[in-house]
């Protein structure tokens, strides 16, 4: 396949509005704070009143099929998202032209968001909004997926600091298959905490979402090729960025903000400069660390979102790639009828992979250098959860042929009596990933280990710890590449391990979800409702 290059307008147009830079100092040395989490301070929960009136942004907003260029030759058939804007600024919405992804909303804290959903598609489809704060009835629950020529309003205010988030389908086990053919956007919240930063904005913010895909000799999208896709994860062997292939991009000799969506179905990213250079981590799933952290690598599993600080200022080019590491597919069965990880794919989960390539040209801007401080975290304290010495236990395992949660699959409309909590309430939940060191295997040849990224919806959590049981091996070869000290909504939880993580119930009472984002694991039942009591 020849390759392609992703014209620095392509991403400019997505990058979009305003190409200044915002006021810059002289330049000086830049530097990155080393990973030092500060200290628990208590500050209390700020809320935020809901906007009342008139909407900031009322868009109509199409899932529908449509072809677009990819690979050189025939187009391909994908589902896209299509939206025109009706009421506020145009450029809150960007486009990325001839990419299947939908349109990237840029909003700030406190908007209220209007978005008519019109399914043209064949299949029930309904978006949920990831990473965001918002009631039920908002949050795109598969209850309320929508069947084709039916639209559904979503009327919600943003209620989250600034940072990267995204919406995608959530339709009842049709989940992996809506996101692979195309739909996704991705939905960016700024604050004025942020924008007092300074940080690289206008055509330095560049978003990058990051997937895989597998086509047949005619560009057509392929998935599921085999019975163990489903108990896998799909993967695909060629690597898009912002939907295309063999990213290459133009970039000026500045900093750059760089925003990473791992919108895949269920491959994990082991991120690395090629050149060895260390990583700046400016921001998790919810916005902006309280500083800057600097990684070797930095994983990144399906739905989690990282932010990156660079300066290709002193370059010619960088690369971004992902490390070799053991993603567990092939498990207890050894390479042979496993070793694919994923069917038709030549590259399992964990292969080495090339993401994008920067291409450093003109003088940029002004380089300023990173603030050492980037946000305040009002950080809980474990000894104000209502069950510091009982955390909520989700057990992760495989049973039969599927993924489970606490022994249960998903049911539509069922609550079990641990999964109900009450509003207001901070809480311990522990995911523990029991398929390591042979716990959890269904039939003897299936002792699959996979890690699982976890994911709740209607929150933003904290990590508390990491404890590990078992297969330290596997944890070894990524542990290093996580970032724990920020606002998360989705975590990996690797075989043998349990992270427990500090969560407040404080936006809306009703049903919500808790899933593994790996996408066909949840289709396939990893996925419960929890109960949020007012
Ligand atoms: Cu992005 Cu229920 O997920
Ligand atoms: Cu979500
Ligand atoms: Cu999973």
């Amino acid at each position: 396949m020849a390759s392609k290059s992703l014209s620095r307008r392509d991403f400019l147009k997505l990058a979009g509005i305003g190409a200044g830079t915002v006021a810059l100092s002289a330049c000086g040395v830049i530097q990155s704070t080393p990973s030092a989490p500060q200290p628990a301070v208590a500050v209390s929960t700020p809320t935020l009143p809901p906007t009342p009136g008139s909407p900031s942004l009322n868009v109509d907003l199409t899932a529908a099929r449509t072809t677009v260029p990819i690979l050189p030759g025939a187009e391909t058939p994908v589902w896209r998202y299509q939206a025109t804007v009706r009421e506020g600024a145009t450029e809150a919405l960007q486009v990325l032209e001839k990419s299947y992804l939908g349109p990237i909303f840029r909003v700030k804290r406190g908007d209220r968001i209007q978005v008519k959903l019109k399914n043209e598609l064949p299949d029930p489809t309904i978006i949920h909004w990831h990473g965001l704060r918002i009631p039920e009835a908002m949050d795109g629950h598969p209850r309320y997926a929508i069947q084709p020529g039916e639209t559904f309003d979503y009327d919600f205010t943003v209620r989250n600091r600034a940072g990267t988030y995204w919406f995608h389908p959530h339709p009842h086990q049709l989940t992996g298959p809506q996101a692979y053919f195309g739909l996704a956007g991705l939905f960016i919240v700024s604050d004025d905490e942020e924008t007092a930063l300074g940080l690289p904005s206008g055509e330095y913010d560049l978003p990058l979402v990051i997937q895989d895909r597998l086509f047949d000799a005619t560009n057509r999208l392929v998935y599921m090729t085999n019975m163990m896709d489903q108990m896998t994860g799909f993967v695909g062997d060629t690597i898009l960025v912002n939907g295309q292939p063999n990213a290459r991009l133009d970039v000026k000799a500045s900093a750059y903000r760089l925003r990473l969506l791992n919108g895949s179905n269920s491959r994990i990213y082991k991120l690395a400069w090629e050149d060895g250079s260390p990583l700046t981590v400016i921001a998790t799933d919810g916005g902006l660390l309280e500083a800057p952290v600097t990684r070797e690598y930095l994983m990144l599993a399906p739905g989690e979102r990282a932010e990156l600080w660079v300066d290709f200022s002193a370059l010619k080019s960088r690369k971004l790639v992902s490390l070799g590491f053991d993603a567990g597919t092939s498990g207890g069965m050894g390479g042979g009828m496993m070793g694919g990880g994923g069917g038709g794919s030549l590259l399992p989960n964990g292969a080495p992979l090339e993401i994008i390539s920067f291409q450093v040209g003109e003088a940029g801007a002004t380089v300023s250098p990173l603030p050492k401080q980037l946000s305040r975290m009002e950080r809980h304290r474990l000894e104000d959860a209502v069950n510091k010495d009982n955390p909520r236990s989700f057990i992760l395992a495989m049973q039969g042929m599927v993924h489970t949660i606490n022994g249960r699959v998903f049911e539509m409309d069922s609550v079990a009596s641990d999964e109900i909590v009450r509003l207001g309430d901070l809480e311990v939940w522990e995911f523990f990933n029991n398929e390591g060191g042979g716990g959890g295997m269904g039939m003897g040849m299936m002792n699959m280990q996979m890690p699982h990224p976890m994911h709740m919806h209607g929150v933003q959590f904290q990590v508390l710890k990491r404890q590990l049981e078992s297969n330290r091996g596997q944890y070894d070869q990524v542990s290093a590449g996580f970032v724990d000290y920020g606002w998360k909504d989705t975590v990996l939880v690797m075989p043998g391990e349990r992270v427990r993580v500090l969560v407040r119930f404080e936006d809306f009472a009703g049903t919500y979800l808790y899933h593994c984002h790996n996408l066909e694991h949840e289709d396939a039942g990893m996925m419960r409702n929890y109960r949020v009591d007012g």
